[in-house]
C-alpha cells in the first residue's frame, strides 16, 4: 500500500507559513493539509482562501483543504481558485451532500467527506462511490494537539472494508492525534493517508520526524 503523510499547517508558525510549508515539503511531505475553521461549525477560527492562494506558489505538492465551515458551497470555487487540489467537507455542514460533492468535482478538485468520531458510517451509503477520499477524524475537530480517540480504529477498518468492496481507489485519510508512536497502528487499521500537525511542526527536525513515521510504516 502506498502511504501518504500530510503535515497540517495548523501547528506551523503562521507568521512564516510559506517557509514552514516549504520546509515540510523538502522534508518529504506528500501533501499539505490546510485546516479551515469558521468559529461556527467549530469553535475556532483559522484561515481562508486568501491565505491558501498566498501559500500555493510556495509548494509543488497537492494542497489538501479540510473545510470545517458551514455553509460549504460558496467556499468551494474560492478554494479551487486559490489552488486547492483536494477539498473535504463535513456532511452535516451542508444542506445537500451530493450537490457539494458535484460542485467540488466541477471545480476540478478531488472530493472528500469528513466523518467526526461520532458520525455514523451510514453517510457513506449513497456517497462513497462518488468520493475520492474519506477523511476520518480521530479527534473532535477544532484544535490541533488533541489526543487520538482509539475507538476510531475499528471505524477505520470498516471504512477500509467498504472501500475494498467498492473496487475504487478511494483514499482513507485519518486526522487528529497521529504521532510517530501510533501511526503504524492507524495504518494497520486500514488508513493510507495520515494528517499530522503537532507531531511534525512541534518537532525540532521535520525531516527526522517524517523519516521516523515512514520507517514505522515500512515495518508493517
Ligand atoms: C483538527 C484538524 C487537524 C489538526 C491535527 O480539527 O482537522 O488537522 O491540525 O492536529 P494534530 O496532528 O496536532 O492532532
Ligand atoms: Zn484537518
Amino acid at each position: 500500500m502506498k502511504f501518504r503523510i500530510a503535515p497540517s499547517v495548523l501547528s506551523a508558525d503562521f507568521a512564516r507559513l510559506g517557509e514552514e510549508a516549504r520546509a515540510v515539503e523538502a522534508a518529504g511531505a506528500d501533501l499539505i493539509h490546510f485546516d479551515v475553521m469558521d468559529n461556527h461549525y467549530v469553535p475556532n477560527l483559522t484561515v481562508g482562501p486568501l491565505v491558501c492562494a498566498a501559500l500555493r506558489p510556495h509548494l509543488k505538492i497537492p494542497l489538501d483543504v479540510h473545510l470545517m465551515v458551514t455553509p460549504v458551497d460558496a467556499l468551494v470555487p474560492q478554494f479551487a481558485k486559490a489552488g486547492a487540489n483536494l477539498i473535504s467537507f463535513h456532511p452535516e455542514a451542508t444542506g445537500h451532500v451530493d450537490r457539494t460533492i458535484g460542485l467540488i468535482h466541477e471545480n476540478g478538485c478531488k472530493a472528500g467527506l469528513v466523518l467526526n468520531p461520532a458520525t455514523p458510517l451510514s453517510c457513506l451509503d449513497h456517497t462513497l462511490e462518488k468520493l475520492d477520499l474519506v477523511l476520518l477524524m480521530s479527534v473532535n475537530p477544532g484544535f490541533g494537539g488533541q489526543q487520538f480517540i482509539v475507538s476510531v480504529l475499528p471505524k477505520i477498518a470498516e471504512v477500509r472494508r467498504r472501500i475494498a468492496a467498492s473496487g475504487k481507489s478511494i483514499w482513507l485519510e485519518v486526522d487528529g492525534g497521529i504521532k510517530v508512536d501510533n501511526i503504524a497502528e492507524v495504518a494497520k487499521a486500514g488508513a493510507d493517508t495520515f494528517v499530522a500537525g503537532s507531531a511534525i511542526f512541534g518537532s525540532r527536525d521535520y525531516a527526522a520526524t517524517l523519516r521516523e513515521m515512514r520507517s514505522r510504516l515500512a515495518m508493517l
